[in-house]
């Protein structure tokens, strides 16, 4: 099946929340701190307010009214607390974007700072350890005696790693338009991963009951997390609507969106291994250090894979945080997950290094019954399955072991595997279908980020209603639809795709409509441990003159249940993967320890894999049959191909060079 929305998306149809044709729309620009730390003390804004077309100014010099126990994120202007460099500490509302930016360059703030830490590094004195890890995970976690499983070891690594700040860089940058109407409702276009979900925040965010505000996001270009929360610009658009009184919509540069829509938080990462001769695992140790923000707690799950990968009679996994002058961070593509397992699957290849084995042998040895911090079941795990099929694809078997010997000219050439794994869940969902003429409409208020949502949950309505997939009219991107759940943590179509099942079998009864809510449906599902898994094989040539990385071959074999629409789910697959590629060889924010904030805000500095990156990345999958998820057997694909990748390329960085580089993104300069 093609995509629904294909035709309209490549023709410049399909409308995205900043475009939507409203009458007498202004303008909101933000002003954004310039000290890391510190109080606002005065907001020097006459000669802006002055500026042509300027219909109001908005700062913490007269609040505006927000709920008291808003996210600290989202609650503008609510105070002079500065709490990291870029924070919006003002905004400019006038009739057209230039006459706002121009304003808003005109308002001068004037600060107290204070002194400011910003930098995440090892023996900060700030550590501490979180209660829990997102999404509700304990932090810490102990089986067995890993100093024993150590001590007893035949070989052992004890090595660490480093991620630096990423940031999502979706297509469409993050914006809103926000409409009050007489009666004091408000309709918000917004660039989210959920209607529902931003709905509720921002209505508790202004103190608005519920039923009172409305989110349409029928279109959205990527968001891979950073549009999975409220960000402030939402809630800035609906205060300066009402400033002004006239909508208004707020469109931010991608230089804003670095500082005010989410990065993935650095981390160090200590992992200790020990194996037998026959490289069965005797210990594993996982150490995560990250950062959060003082306004907020976001504590990254890093080490929560070392809980679910490998059968070992010893493991300790632990996260430790430290509040920084910062932006809180938040979700990017498999939080914890991503920068987990590049850390475990690198330490993997060190110890198979180490034990002179082959890496997929070591993986294959140590494959678990059960999940091993927990003693679950799992639902379906088929990793061996991927490991062995990638093998036979990628031609693994004529592998020479030995490092930095492969040589083609200039190139040194080298292979890598790893392996990923991402949960398995839902969440509650509730949709509506019903019998228009003689088709089908189905309504949830699910989000099509680009995924392809609209023609993945078509095929399931026309699945279960036994008809064909031209008949069945989905309706999403709505919260006025049906309560859903946001797009993120890989559960979408698992969880939309329950209630759209039920609401359709409904229908098929009642021959008239059919409503569900799968709320006690999940509520009923048996304690397994629920994971998709897979196996990524990288092959690299490093330049022995530039120190220049390319990657020429990716293969992803995955096992992630029923697989609803192939088309759409390999292209979740690849993109992971390019995603991967981009965190192991390009993607880096640099923070500026001096000023605070960070640098490389744009696309010209933040570099992410273009075409010519990814000459040939190839996904597969199992035919995996699990019974035990939802009624379509679907596991999830949105984050899973980001997982192990960078692990596979840095393996295979060593493999090609002899050098084993612990610290991402790998470039010529940490190679040469
Ligand atoms: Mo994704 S980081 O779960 O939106």
């Amino acid at each position: 099946m093609n995509r629904i929305e294909g035709r309209v998306k490549v023709t410049g149809l399909a409308t995205y929340a900043a475009e939507y044709p409203i009458e007498s729309v202004a303008y909101a620009y933000p002003v954004q701190s310039l000290v890391a730390k510190g109080r606002v003390v005065r907001v020097h804004d006459a000669e802006a307010r002055e500026m042509p077309g300027v219909l109001a100014v908005l700062s913490c010099a007269d609040p505006p009214r927000l709920a008291e126990d808003a996210d600290p994120e989202l609650a503008l202007f609510q105070s002079g607390d500065v709490a990291y460099r870029g924070q919006i500490v003002a905004a400019v509302v006038a009739d057209t974007y230039e006459n706002a930016r121009a304003a808003a360059a005109a308002v001068r703030v004037e600060y107290d700072p204070d002194d400011h830490d910003v930098t995440l590094r090892t023996g900060h004195p700030g550590f501490y350890r979180p209660d829990v890890v997102n999404p509700n995970y304990p932090a810490d976690t102990v089986k067995g005696d890993v100093e024993a499983g150590l001590a007893g070891a035949a070989v052992s690594v004890d090595v660490t790693y480093s991620t630096p700040v990423l940031h999502n860089n979706p297509m469409e940058p993050h914006a809103a338009m926000a409409v009050w109407d007489p009666e004091g409702r408000l309709l918000v276009y917004d660039s989210t991963q959920g209607a529902s979900p931003d709905r509720d925040t921002i209505a508790q965010t202004l103190g608005l009951p519920r039923e009172d505000v409305r989110v349409v996001s029928r279109h959205v270009g990527g968001g891979f997390g950073s549009k999975g929360s409220t960000r402030p610009h939402a809630v800035l658009a609906a205060l300066a609507a009402r400033a002004a009184g006239r909508p208004v919509k707020i469109a931010l540069t991608r230089h804003q969106m670095f500082d005010v829509t989410g990065y993935r938080t650095p981390t160090i990462q200590r992992l200790r291994l020990g194996a037998d001769a026959g490289g069965r695992l005797t210990a594993v140790e996982h150490l995560a250090y990250e950062q959060t923000s003082t306004l907020v707690e976001f504590a990254e799950q890093t080490a929560t894979p070392a809980r679910v990968m490998y059968a070992t009679p010893a493991l300790r996994t632990a996260h430790r945080l430290v509040r920084l002058d910062v932006a809180t961070p938040s979700w990017m593509r498999a939080p914890g997950e991503c920068p987990g397992m590049y850390a475990l699957e690198s330490a993997m290849d060190e110890l198979a290094c180490a034990l002179g084995m082959d890496p997929v042998e070591l993986r294959v040895v140590n494959d678990a019954d059960a999940e091993p911090e927990s003693g679950l079941p799992f639902s379906s795990r088929n990793l061996v399955l991927c490991l062995r099929e990638g093998a036979r694809r990628f031609g693994w078997r004529d592998r020479d072991p030995e490092p930095g010997v492969r040589r083609e000219g200039e190139w040194l050439v080298g292979t890598g595997v790893a392996a990923s794994t991402y949960p398995a869940r839902r969440r509650p969902a509730t949709a509506f279908a019903f019998v228009r003429d003689d088709d089908y409409v189905v309504q949830v208020a699910a989000a099509d980020i680009g995924t392809g949502a609209r023609t993945a949950l078509t095929r399931i309505a026309a699945e279960t209603l036994g008809v064909a997939p031209g008949r069945v009219h989905l309706e999403l991107g709505d919260s006025d639809l049906p309560d859903a759940p946001v797009a993120g943590g890989s559960m979408g179509t698992s969880s939309w795709g329950s209630a759209v099942v039920r609401a359709c079998e409904e229908l098929k009864e009642d021959g008239k409509e059919g409503r569900a809510d799968t709320t006690d449906e999940i509520k009923g599902d048996a304690k397994l441990a629920r994971h998709a898994f897979g196996a990524q094989f990288a092959e690299v040539r490093v330049s022995s003159v530039t120190g220049e990385i390319r990657v020429p071959r990716l293969l992803g074999v995955f096992a992630a249940g029923r697989i609803v629409d192939g088309k759409l789910a390999r292209s979740q697959f690849i993109g992971g993967m390019t995603m991967g590629l981009g965190m192991a060889l390009m993607e880096e924010t640099l923070t500026d320890e001096e000023f605070g904030g960070f640098l490389r805000r744009d696309l010209a500095q933040y570099h992410v894999p273009a075409c010519a990156d990814v000459p040939h990345v190839e996904a597969v999958w199992l035919d995996e049959q699990d019974g035990e998820l939802n009624p379509m057997g679907s596991k999830g694909i949105g984050e899973i191909g980001i997982v192990g990748t960078a692990a596979a390329i840095g393996n295979a960085v060593h493999h090609a060079t002899g050098h084993r580089v612990r610290e991402l993104p790998i470039t010529p300069g940490s190679i040469l």
